[in-house]
């Protein structure tokens, strides 16, 4: 039987129960921001995680909490920081929490994306560590915990933690309501004891993350990782098996969820006049009628994206007679710009990119375009939907969603996939043209393989490419790992869900401020009670 939006409905009713289903990812799928003039406008985030979520809580409902990271976001929230989304037809409720710009700073930028994501993609970026982020990370970790806890209230509720922000709140929110259910997908690689053990808090993430009822990674092997990781570092009983840890009397099964995305919002997205905004699309950046590469990424050092530009520079020397013949895209979102490696990527990337179009290009053809900036869902399907061929060439990903949604929007069943051997979705997509990024010619000979791929090959690959993705959705994916979850919840209470209204009320900035000395008390208190757990050693 075939996964749906309905099907997930229906697993969401009946084993959760009245538990009330509360997600938790730092970054919030809906982001409101000022325009000149008055305006707000909302817009989603890059990233897969919001995307391939997004869909789970429409169908299931619920809470979801995140950071308030846009400008406009707390006049468009109401005083507990809720607003119902999807705006305009709601559906779900998000929570925001306000973080100051120094815990942002240590705790998203420091210790999140400057020890963490390095220490797990292990792609030659060398993790830092600051005490001082270290201690913004806890303390983010006890905020979204009081948030989670008020969110939850007295009632029963399965609690799904997202990612590598929050590997101390499992622990947390179990010290303070050990009924809670609690389950945490890693969307990263885990990577291997030797390269974990250099992290000077290695013991309290582990077992911050030992709180969960359910932690799951994309692939097995991320779960072996993680499980050898545990057992060279805490003192706990291993179930090699049943893949489980059991710790201080509790036990955390280790599972791997492989995730997806939703096959059938592409056609949405593109509509019915996506032929017409291509030809649009095409003018705007001089690129003719020409067969298009394209690459959809956050610029980030795990993506490969200086790699592929060095397989285009390649291909333009060994094959100087494709000089002309095509183009390179790349849609760039800036993504985590206060840190330099980061700023220094974007750079780079223009930079490379006017070596290459000073080298090969002419006054009427550039090989490569590079859109150092934001696209909406609308856009970036696209651009999928107008390729010859998308190219995935990232030096390390857990998953790898640009790969999946690229061939959910070929309904034409044509385009080829130049895709990375180490990301998580290749195991799953064979029929992409595989590659080691690392490898300029065995990357330059893929991107002419998707060039001159036959329409019949194109047809035969793709196929089977949107078979699996169709079966293997994120509604299967959701539906699964609820249900491993669900069957942990006690006995379920009745509790009245809270009201969603259809439209964000706008705020002026006196009635924010006057919100902001409430929230801020009312955070305070509930920060000090889970920091009285803590001394108390209940945690
Ligand atoms: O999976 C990794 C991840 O951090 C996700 O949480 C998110 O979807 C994506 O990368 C984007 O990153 P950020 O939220 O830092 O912009």
């Amino acid at each position: 039987m075939a996964w749906t939006k309905e099907r997930l409905e229906a697993i969401a009713g009946t084993r959760l129960g009245s538990a009330k289903l509360i997600v938790v990812s730092n970054r919030e799928p809906y982001i409101h921001r000022n325009l000149p003039g008055g305006e707000v406008e909302c817009i989603r985030p890059a990233g897969g995680l919001t995307t391939a979520l997004d869909p789970v809580m429409r169908a299931c409902g619920g809470v979801w909490v995140a950071h308030g990271s846009g400008n406009a976001d707390r006049r468009t929230a109401d005083s507990r920081g809720h607003i119902g989304v999807p705006p305009g037809d709601p559906s779900y409720l998000l929570r925001r929490v306000w973080l100051t710009p120094e815990d942002e700073a240590g705790y998203y930028y420091g210790f999140s994306n400057g020890s963490l994501w390095p220490l797990c993609h292990q792609v030659y970026c060398r993790p830092s560590f600051s005490p001082d982020h270290w201690e913004a990370y806890k303390r983010v970790n006890e905020q979204f915990a009081a948030a989670v806890l008020q969110e939850a209230g007295k009632g029963p509720a399965v609690v799904f933690v997202q990612d590598y922000h929050f590997a101390l709140l499992p622990k947390l929110l179990k010290a303070a309501r050990p009924d809670l259910v609690v389950a945490h997908f890693w969307h990263i690689p885990w990577p291997n004891p030797e390269t974990f053990r250099v992290c000077p808090w290695a013991s309290e993430i582990l077992q911050g993350m030992l709180g969960n009822d359910l932690l799951s990674f994309h692939t097995q092997y991320h779960c072996n990782n993680f499980l050898e990781t545990v057992d060279r570092t805490l003192e706990c009983r291993l179930d090699r098996e049943h893949f489980g840890v059991t710790s201080g009397g509790r036990h955390c099964r280790v599972r791997p969820f492989p995730i997806s995305v939703d096959p059938e919002l592409a056609e949405t997205y593109l509509g019915d006049d996506w032929e017409q905004r291509a030809a649009g699309l095409r003018q705007r950046h001089g690129l003719g009628d020409l067969p298009v590469l394209v690459g959809v990424d956050r610029v980030d050092y795990t993506k490969g994206i200086p790699e592929r530009l060095a397989a285009v520079n390649r291909l333009l020397v060994r094959h100087p007679e494709w000089k002309g013949r095509f183009h390179f895209l790349q849609a760039g979102a800036p993504s985590r710009t206060d840190l330099p490696e980061y700023r220094d990527l974007n750079i780079r990337v223009a930079e490379l990119t006017e070596t290459i179009n000073r080298e090969h290009g002419t006054p009427d053809w550039k090989p490569v375009v590079f859109l150092n900036e934001h696209f909406g869902l609308e856009d970036i399907t696209l651009l999928y939907r107008m390729a010859a061929g998308c190219v995935v060439s990232c030096l390390h990903d857990g998953m790898n969603l640009v790969a999946k949604e690229f061939v959910t929007s070929r309904p034409d069943e044509g385009g080829a996939l130049v895709l990375s051997r180490f990301t998580g979705a290749a195991s799953e997509l064979t029929d992409a043209v595989l590659v080691n990024p690392f490898d300029v010619d065995e990357l330059a000979d893929a991107l002419l393989t998707a060039l001159t791929m036959s329409p019949d090959e194109q047809r035969r690959r793709m196929r089977r490419m949107r078979k699996q993705v169709a079966d293997h959705n994120i509604y299967r994916w959701a539906g699964m790992l609820l249900s491993e979850a669900a069957k942990l919840v006690d006995e379920p209470l009745d509790e009245l869900e809270p009201e969603i209204s259809p439209e964000p009320d706008i705020k002026t900035e006196s009635e924010i401020e006057e919100i902001d000395s409430q929230e801020v008390n009312g955070m305070i208190a509930s920060a000090t009670a889970l920091s009285l757990i803590h001394l108390m050693g209940a945690s």
